[in-house]
């Protein structure tokens, strides 16, 4: 029963079971109806947009868990089970009174690749977080081939971990979350967020953070499959670092953010030029990967660092011909200054220019 798994279940528990004397708000054969009336309130079209096959059942991802790190050692992580995730809670790394923020990696990739290590460093470091990695890597796909399956799998996980949190988290807990993902890990948090019923016993992640949300498939409105967007969440921001490749091509979020052009024009400085005869080299993922090592670097930077311009297009940006605006791109960002935002970076790490890196130099480093 729902009220059993609601933490601050038991003023809610008496709410509800008066409640279903007249008429229960969680029968299931009234859940579609609450959920579609929720939607249409919302103006979104979310019902349609989850897995409601066997493919999003939990018998059929054993191997998901939600990995929580040690707060005081990194390199020490405890990976919950779908059936265990309620432990979490009592879970000795687990504090109550800090945010969480809640990482999703891309295809092919695990808890041990250099972007997921990248995330959990920074956050480790700056601290003030509970660090809850997603690992779908046993369904994320290992080789290229398998990418339509897992597009497939980051749907019905993304689901199915949605409607987890919601059984598990306080309301008050889940509106203080942070969402990342990176490519197919960042509409992975749009379709977690899309798994929470959006009601008054719960409450969605007010934000998401998707780090070049992944493009092939994920925009072809015929495949069915639903883009991250900035519908959401109240706050999505994202980073574009390849747009021409891996990453998305159009604007995805509430606040959208095009480091030295989103890579538009082509690949992120200090990147190996793109090699278009072999796909899937290391080196063509570069300008992709750099979304995450500029969020990362921002995640631990203080005022002033990755300011950004907000302009219609890169050319303007390029030209000056853009008012300079009070933004930075990454977790210092201003929730409120919503649109397109321009910077430029250096080519390699430290990435950030601070304030300069707002205005275009032809001869940056
Ligand atoms: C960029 O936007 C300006 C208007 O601000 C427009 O005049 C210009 O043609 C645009 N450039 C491109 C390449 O789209």
């Amino acid at each position: 029963m729902k009220c059993l798994e609601l933490i601050f279940g038991a003023v809610i528990c008496v709410l509800l079971i008066k409640a279903q004397t007249l008429d229960d708000p969680f029968d299931e054969n009234e859940v579609d109806f609450l959920d579609n009336y929720d939607d249409y309130q919302a103006g979104e079209t979310r019902a349609a947009a989850i897995p409601l096959n066997n493919a999003g059942s939990e018998a059929n991802f054993p191997k998901l868990t939600l990995t929580l790190i040690n707060p005081a050692d990194k390199a020490q992580i405890f990976a919950f089970t779908y059936a265990d995730t309620p432990k979490i809670l009592t879970h000795p790394w687990f504090n109550w009174r800090l945010q969480t923020l809640i990482y999703a990696f891309g295809f092919t990739e695990n808890m041990a690749s250099v972007t997921t290590q990248a995330i959990i460093d920074a956050y480790f470091k700056r601290g003030g977080f509970n660090i809850l990695i997603i690992d779908w890597s046993a369904y994320s796909g290992t080789v290229p081939n398998d990418y339509n399956v897992a597009v497939g799998n980051m749907k019905a996980v993304g689901g199915l971990i949605g409607g987890r949190l919601s059984s598990i988290f306080t309301r008050a807990m889940l509106r203080r979350m942070h969402l990342v993902g990176h490519s197919l890990g960042a509409h992975l948090c749009a379709y977690v967020n899309r798994g929470i019923p959006n009601n008054l016993f719960t409450e969605r992640i007010h934000k998401i953070i998707g780090l070049d949300p992944a493009g092939p498939l994920m925009y072809d409105v015929a495949l069915g499959n639903k883009p991250l967007s900035s519908s959401d969440a109240e706050v999505v921001q994202v980073i574009h670092t390849d747009m021409l490749q891996a990453g998305a091509p159009f604007k995805s979020g509430t606040i959208d953010f095009y480091p030295n052009g989103g890579g538009i024009n082509g690949i992120q400085p200090g990147c190996p030029i793109f090699d278009k005869a072999n796909l899937f080299i290391p080196g063509n993922f570069c300008s992709h990967t750099r979304s995450v090592l500029y969020y990362a670097e921002s995640v631990n930077n203080k005022e002033n660092s990755f300011a950004a311009t907000r302009c219609g297009n890169y050319s303007d940006y390029l030209f000056a011909r853009c008012q300079r605006q009070n933004q930075q791109m990454g977790f210092n960002a201003k929730d409120h200054e919503i649109g397109d935002f321009y910077l430029q970076t250096n080519s390699f790490a430290p990435f950030d220019r601070g304030l300069a890196g707002a205005t275009y130099l032809f001869t940056a480093p």
